[in-house]
């Protein structure tokens, strides 16, 4: 084993004199700059992260950092081989390297450089990565700067947790769902890098489960009682004859005496299943914990049995899957639109077309854009010549409001189309409750999960022209 005087006199001594170059001391200078931060995240993250759980931070941290403290390295020795190589060329290596010694002068300049170096060093670095923290926290990070978002982020941007950041409910509190996000960040943000990713991205069962997140915000024994539901339909016929419906949902939850009633009361922690798909949508085996304690099974008749080792609890998620992007059908998106005067309902066969040209295939949004309004001035311009005299502003603004539609919920470079995410809410566009409550999920006693209207709904009218109980109610 080597003294300690022998590894003074072979590799210190001479590793201070090659190393006294500026190019070697601007690397000291990185490393020990990006080390210091480094650490200094590590406590930080360590005692609570500091209030940021942003899975690309991983990038930062884990990826960029590292790298910059190795490209210090790097630079100290090639600056110590340029040297040694110029040193030997021209035969001025010495016959012995100087003492490491505070009171060498050479030794003590090359300190106060290093020093120098590493402080401005660490006022950069420290500063990049601050920014860079504040910026990765922001929602414009997440969701505008990766255009393989812009789906959600459209649609979080109109919703009613536009408020709240995306970390909130994608991030689970707590180390391990930190790390996990993390380390899923940053397999996503190589997965763009290298143009490898899923189209459409969907959530494959990996946001966290409610209680880890919407519960933070939410009370799951709220009672919310019956929430009174008008929508607006419009016809295809060419005055697009508008109807109501008026629905009363029961949603329930748990009174201030503890009873469950309701929608909300009905589910909540008691409620297993397995789903054969990755979205939840085929749901062959539900299990009910009863107040007692015992259990009971409902399988579709018929279905092949599938692995009940794990179920799924029901949480919030279960039916708000799409509490903060939520993206309409063509049809719904478009009666919205309408109830609220544009599209105009003034101008004839509107529904009927709009409807159409919403349907449409584009191969991207900037042709839908010019497509949409283009065909809509045409089909008023050539079927209906007065109409597009008196009324060209209505047909430009209800041309500008389909495009609109279109463009907040159809992304053909994602493959998001009408339809792709459906929304577990109701069960008149996609399966939603009746992916259980369809009548066919039957227990071994006989019982069936419920399929009757009214335990979940009293449809108080039925697309009708000027319901009598919206007058009542002023509401019309
Ligand atoms: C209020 C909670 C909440 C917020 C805030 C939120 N999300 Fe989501 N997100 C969800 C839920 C719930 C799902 C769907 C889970 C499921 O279907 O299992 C989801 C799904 C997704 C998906 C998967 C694809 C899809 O549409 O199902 C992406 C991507 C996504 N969110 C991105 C974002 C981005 C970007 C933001 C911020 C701009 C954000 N989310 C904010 C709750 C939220
Ligand atoms: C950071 C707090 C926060 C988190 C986390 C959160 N929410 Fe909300 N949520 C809100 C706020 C604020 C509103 C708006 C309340 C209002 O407008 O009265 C809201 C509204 C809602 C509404 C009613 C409006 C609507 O869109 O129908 C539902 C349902 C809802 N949240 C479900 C969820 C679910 C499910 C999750 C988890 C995936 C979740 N929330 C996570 C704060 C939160
Ligand atoms: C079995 C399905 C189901 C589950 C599970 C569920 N909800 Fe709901 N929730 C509904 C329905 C249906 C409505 C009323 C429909 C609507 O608002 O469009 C509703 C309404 C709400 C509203 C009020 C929305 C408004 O506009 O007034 C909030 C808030 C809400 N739920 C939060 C939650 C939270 C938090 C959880 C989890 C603890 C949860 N829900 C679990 C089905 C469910
Ligand atoms: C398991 C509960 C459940 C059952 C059973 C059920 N529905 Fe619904 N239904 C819902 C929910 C939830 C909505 C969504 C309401 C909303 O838009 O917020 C809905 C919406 C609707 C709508 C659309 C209402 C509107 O305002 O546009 C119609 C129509 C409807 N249901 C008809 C029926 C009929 C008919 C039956 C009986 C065969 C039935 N439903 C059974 C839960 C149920
Ligand atoms: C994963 C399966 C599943 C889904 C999805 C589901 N439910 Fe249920 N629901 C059940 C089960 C199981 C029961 C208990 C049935 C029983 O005890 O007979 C139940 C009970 C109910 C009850 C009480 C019925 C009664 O007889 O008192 C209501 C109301 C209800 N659900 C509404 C809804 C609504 C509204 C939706 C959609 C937003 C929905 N459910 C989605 C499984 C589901």
């Amino acid at each position: 084993m080597p003294s300690a005087g022998s590894f003074r006199e072979s590799w210190l001594r001479p590793f201070f004199f090659y190393g006294n170059n500026w190019l070697s001391l601007i690397g000291g200078g990185i490393t020990t700059a990006s080390a210091m931060v480094l650490v200094g995240f590590w406590v930080v993250a360590v005692f609570g992260h500091g209030g940021s759980s942003n899975p690309y931070l991983g990038i930062l941290f884990d990826l960029l950092l590292p790298g910059v403290f190795i490209l210090g390295l790097i630079l100290i020795l090639v600056g110590i081989l340029l040297r040694r190589s110029f040193l030997l060329s021209t035969d001025q290596v010495p016959s012995f390297f100087p003492e490491v010694s505070i009171h060498d002068p050479v030794f003590r300049h090359g300190l106060d450089i290093a020093v120098a170096a590493t402080f401005i060093n660490f006022i950069i670095v420290g500063i990049c990565c601050y920014r860079g923290v504040a910026y990765m926290d922001t929602v414009s990070f997440c969701g505008n700067t990766c255009h393989v978002m812009a789906p959600e982020n459209a649609a979080y941007h109109v919703s009613s947790h536009a408020g709240v950041a995306c970390t909130e409910c994608h991030v689970a509190p707590g180390t391990a769902g930190y790390i996990h996000a993390k380390v899923n960040g940053t397999k996503q943000l190589f997965m763009v890098l290298v143009d490898h990713y899923p189209r459409p991205i969907m959530a494959n069962h990996k946001v966290p489960v409610a209680s880890s997140t919407c519960l933070n915000c939410h009370n799951a024994n709220a009672e919310l009682g019956d929430k009174l539901v008008v929508t607006q339909s419009f016809a295809d016929d060419a005055v697009n004859t508008q109807t109501s419906s008026v629905t009363v949902l029961h949603v329930g939850g748990k009174d201030a005496l503890g009873h469950l009633s309701g929608i909300h009361g009905a589910h909540l922690g008691k409620i297993e299943y397995v789903s054969t798909d990755n979205e939840d949508q085929n749901i062959p085996w539900v299990r009910k914990t009863n107040s007692d304690g015992s259990t009971t099974e409902f399988v579709v008749a018929g279905a092949p049995t599938p692995n009940t080792a794990s179920p799924r609890l029901m949480d919030c998620i279960g039916c708000h899957n799409r509490a903060a992007h939520s993206f309409d059908t063509a049809e719904g998106a478009l009666n919205k639109m309408m109830a609220q005067g544009s599209p105009s309902s003034s101008l004839p066969f509107l529904h009927k077309e709009g409807l159409l040209l919403l349907n449409g295939k584009y191969v991207s949004q900037s042709e839908a854009k010019a497509r949409i309004a283009s065909s809509l001035v045409t089909f008023y311009r050539s079927q209906y010549p007065s109409v597009w005299n008196q009324q060209r502003p209505a047909v430009q603004t209800s041309a500008d409001t389909l495009v609109k539609i279109y463009m907040s919920n159809v992304f053909p470079a994602m493959n998001v189309r009408w339809g792709t995410h459906p929304n577990n809410i109701g069960h008149t566009d996609s399966l939603g409750c009746f992916r259980c409550h369809d009548g066919n999920h039957t227990s071994t006693a006989g019982k069936t999960i419920t399929n009757d209207c009214s335990i979940c709904h009293n449809l108080v009218v039925s697309n009708e022209a000027h319901p009598k109980v919206l007058t009542d109610l002023g509401m019309n």
